[in-house]
């Protein structure tokens, strides 16, 4: 087994609050073992451009509470072309690189999939990405600092629409998946909870709010994920303002605060843990092509292939819970 002695660690897709905590466990680790570590700025897009930078114990000093990312992030169409990924692999030759870590979501890993099969180098993922829509791993890096981030505004929301006995439509991110709706939803007590793994009939939620309008429920909160299939918070709101014109009704986007901040608690031990198991695999030669994630508290890794997948489905058990404790 050849030895490993040059890493390079990148950040790719849209930043997660934590990814620095992450970079730093890669950094120090690496340097730990004596290997030589190599920043790449701008995720792929750098790789192809050639913008790399040595890492040292330093540069990654006071960044693990901070959100956003040192490196820089970028998604690149690029290294999607055979051209582009060619150009990336002879950057990372000529500094000798034998092994990368990546630190992204699921279209960072298929690039980092196909690169690792058309070149040899071993490529050890890291699931950051505040939407957790990534199979192999309980929680992904950014995931717990988002709904957090969103948990925070709803709880303030709710403040102003009970002044006001309102009802609020509030959109959270994560993509086509409903994590941060499930969790900020069920967190800050939300009458309903809308994802797209289970669409909702818009029908049976105006039905729900006026059975609450009768029961004299005036303060409701209503949590969407951006990418259910029925359409945006402020579609919705068109229909219940026309559907229940005695509710006043508002729409909140809560946006890309809910990608910065500082990590939490959780995200930046999940960032540490797999930075130093990320770089132990590559010392070992073991996963290529492979997620480390957490499962069951455990480092698990898992085939870029299955990792990128499926990401598993939200049980109907979520749902009667929160619609008996939201009653
Ligand atoms: O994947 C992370 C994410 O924040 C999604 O939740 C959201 O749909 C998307 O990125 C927004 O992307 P951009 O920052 O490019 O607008």
């Amino acid at each position: 087994m050849k030895k490993v002695k040059n890493i390079a660690v990148l950040t790719s897709g849209g930043d997660a609050p934590g990814m620095n905590a992450a970079i730093r466990a890669v950094v120090r680790t690496g340097i730990y073992h004596k290997l030589n570590v190599f920043g790449v700025m701008y995720g792929y897009r750098g790789m192809i451009q050639d913008d790399i930078v040595p890492m040292d114990s330093k540069s990654v000093a006071n960044i693990i509470q901070r959100g956003g990312t040192i490196l820089k992030t970028a998604r690149s169409k690029e290294f999607f072309t055979p051209e582009g990924r060619k150009k990336a692999y002879e950057n990372l030759k000529k500094r000798g690189v034998d092994g990368l870590v990546v630190i992204g979501g699921d279209g960072s890993f298929k690039g980092a999939h196909v690169f690792s099969q058309e070149f040899g180098i071993p490529c050890i993922g890291l699931p950051g990405t505040i939407d957790k829509d990534i199979s192999g791993t309980d929680f992904t890096i950014g995931f717990d600092t988002a709904a957090n981030t969103a948990i925070s505004a709803i709880d303030k929301i709710r403040d102003t629409a009970d002044a006001h006995d309102r009802l609020f439509i509030v959109e959270v991110m994560g993509r086509d998946a409903g994590y941060i709706a499930l969790y900020s939803g069920l967190a800050t007590g939300a009458e309903h909870i809308m994802v797209p793994e289970r669409p909702s009939d818009i029908e049976n939620i105006v039905a729900a709010l006026q059975d609450n309008e009768r029961r004299k429920k005036l303060v409701n909160i209503i949590v969407v994920a951006e990418g259910c299939p029925h359409g945006s918070a402020t579609e919705m709101a068109e229909v219940v303002r026309r559907e229940i014109p005695s509710f006043d009704t508002r729409v909140c986007i809560l946006g890309h605060i809910q990608r910065g901040g500082s990590p939490s608690c959780m995200d930046r031990i999940i960032a540490s843990r797999l930075g130093y198991a990320a770089v132990k695999a590559l010392l070992e030669g073991k996963y290529q092509s492979h997620m480390a994630g957490v499962i069951n508290n455990e480092v698990r890794y898992t085939p870029f292939e299955q990792a990128i997948k499926t990401t598993e489905q939200i049980g109907e058990e979520w749902f009667g819970l929160y619609r008996i404790l939201a009653s």
